[in-house]
């Protein structure tokens, strides 16, 4: 029945051919430390998740690290093969910090960190394919951890040194900057419910002060970039943000009120201060943050509060809004009781659940993805969007991956409707990912790849997925 409603749904895809408007832009993504390896080599540092997979095995689901990973350090000319290949507009990936400031501070640059990146970038545009660069995307050098990490307010300073450095290094052929990845996920869930490196439990508190740290380290690197490099460099900067769409489980207002209090807080935590007209975290969120704190008799707010000065240097502080998203859920309302550990979650107050009658799947929710782009284009004034992330994970080795096609169809779908019906400017679709890699702590279990590693060959061989097939068609025919 499963398959039966899924070519269905191909099918009726398939009737309605549409092409690509002209300037949109399709790439692929990885991260650092999920495909890299070489943690030790070449002078590069100890970051915060060499760290943790190799004191914590027990708490990465296959007990794995990311010593080797996709070994991309030493195959990734193969890597720009498979980009050429797939016929990518642009690759994001990201820099590791450790690799290139190995204690994590700007005093000693590592040249072979320097090096791998130059030669990379360089091979990437000599094959007409733009680099998009990540800044952080999680890996922070475990010396500047050892000083606090994100909870620590002098970590914007540090991280405003590393991009100086990266912008120096590689802002002249670079044009496409994002400061930080999906602080979201890495504040609430490895700060707050200690799920990862760093491993720290101290949710409701330890999140939002890595929280407001990011904010102030990607305003800082923003108004640096305006400063000293946009004349001569020319380039845009952004932060990818992630979120889930929320939609209301029941029509009743407080479900409704429920879903929306969910984006505001996971999305507009970051969103608010910097895409919004007046700045500042959303007035929900401060409300009920800040309640609940007295109610559970601390001095001061759990939520560190942006000071006037801060708001004004932190708004507007990006030229594009990266987008990652993957799933649905039902939100509604839940009113946790005043005691044991604070929480995110109970601050936030929802329940939330997906429905396991969703076609084509719970996992596939294409008009959920639709939503959030209309929602961010009402919220904040219609800004230029980039999907940075959007995927499937499953755990299959199968190079016959139907459930993935089926996945980037519609959602690519998705976004020529948001685009081109509903008048989102959505300027780009970034797949994640190019190859199966290190999940962070379900290590080699879930795999998002177009292509597929094999993990226990010396060269960590890569074989095209059906979805690879897929997702290069689209590209190359600009028609879905
Ligand atoms: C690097 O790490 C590997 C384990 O991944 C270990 O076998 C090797 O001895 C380390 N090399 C150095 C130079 O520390
Ligand atoms: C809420 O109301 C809308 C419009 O009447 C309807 O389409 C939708 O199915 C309702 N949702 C739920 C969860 O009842
Ligand atoms: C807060 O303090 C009041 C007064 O001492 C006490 O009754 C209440 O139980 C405390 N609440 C919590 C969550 O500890
Ligand atoms: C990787 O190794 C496999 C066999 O071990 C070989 O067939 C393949 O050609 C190698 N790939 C590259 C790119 O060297």
């Amino acid at each position: 029945m499963y398959r039966f409603i899924l070519a269905l749904v191909l099918l009726v895809c398939e009737g309605t051919s549409r092409k690509i408007p002209k300037d949109f832009k399709f790439g692929t993504s990885t991260a650092a430390f999920q495909v890299e390896g070489a943690w030790n080599v070449s002078g590069k540092g100890e970051s915060i998740w060499d760290r943790f997979t190799h004191s914590h095995p027990e708490l990465v689901r296959d007990h794995s690290n990311g010593d080797v990973a996709c070994d991309t350090y030493h195959e990734w000319r193969e890597d720009i093969e498979i980009l050429k290949d797939l016929g990518v507009d642009f690759h994001r990936f990201s820099l590791s910090w450790p690799r290139i400031l190995p204690d994590g501070f700007a005093r000693r640059i590592n040249p072979d960190g320097v090096r791998f990146y130059n030669d990379f970038i360089n091979k990437l545009l000599k094959n007409n394919i733009e680099p998009l660069v990540t800044l952080y995307h999680w890996d922070l050098p475990q010396r500047l951890q050892d000083l606090g990490g994100w909870t620590n307010p002098d970590m914007a300073v540090y991280f405003e040194e590393y991009a100086k450095i990266a912008f120096e290094l590689f802002g002249d052929r670079v044009k496409r900057w994002i400061t930080i990845n999906e602080p979201h996920s890495f504040c609430e869930f490895t700060y707050g419910y200690g799920h990862g490196a760093p491993h720290i439990f101290s949710p409701g508190i330890g999140d939002y002060l890595c929280g407001k740290t990011v904010l102030i380290a990607h305003a800082r690197a923003y108004h640096l970039y305006q400063r000293e490099f946009k004349k001569s460099q020319g380039g845009k900067i952004g932060i990818s943000l992630d979120t889930n769409w929320a939609e209301p489980m029941t029509n009743s207002t407080e479900d409704i009120k429920a879903a929306e209090r969910q984006l505001e807080m996971e999305f507009g935590w970051w969103a608010n201060p910097i895409f919004s007209n007046t700045g500042d975290y959303p007035e929900v969120m401060k409300q009920r943050v800040d309640e609940r704190s007295r109610l559970e008799n601390f001095t001061i707010s759990r939520l560190p509060a942006l000071t006037t000065d801060e708001i004004k240097m932190i708004k507007g502080t990006a030229d594009f809004l990266g987008l990652n998203h993957y799933h649905t859920w039902l939100v509604g309302d839940h009113d946790f009781p005043i005691d044991g550990e604070p929480s995110h979650e109970k601050d936030m107050g929802i329940k939330s659940r997906q429905d396991p009658n969703w076609k084509p799947s719970p996992q596939i929710v294409p008009w959920g993805f639709r939503k959030l782009m209309n929602w961010i284009k009402e919220k904040y004034n219609n800004p230029l969007v980039y999907i940075t992330e959007n995927g499937y994970g499953d755990i299959s080795e199968a190079l016959e991956d139907h459930d993935r096609v089926t996945q980037i169809k519609l959602f690519i779908q998705a976004v020529m409707d948001a685009v081109e019906k509903d008048g989102c400017n959505v300027k780009r679709y970034t797949y994640w990912s190019t190859l199966d890699n290190m999940e962070w702590s379900l290590g080699y279990t879930v795999k998002f790849g177009l292509y597929h590693v094999d993990f226990t060959s010396p060269n960590r061989t890569r074989t095209p997925k059906l979805s690879a097939k897929t997702f290069k068609d689209i590209i190359r025919k600009r028609q879905l």
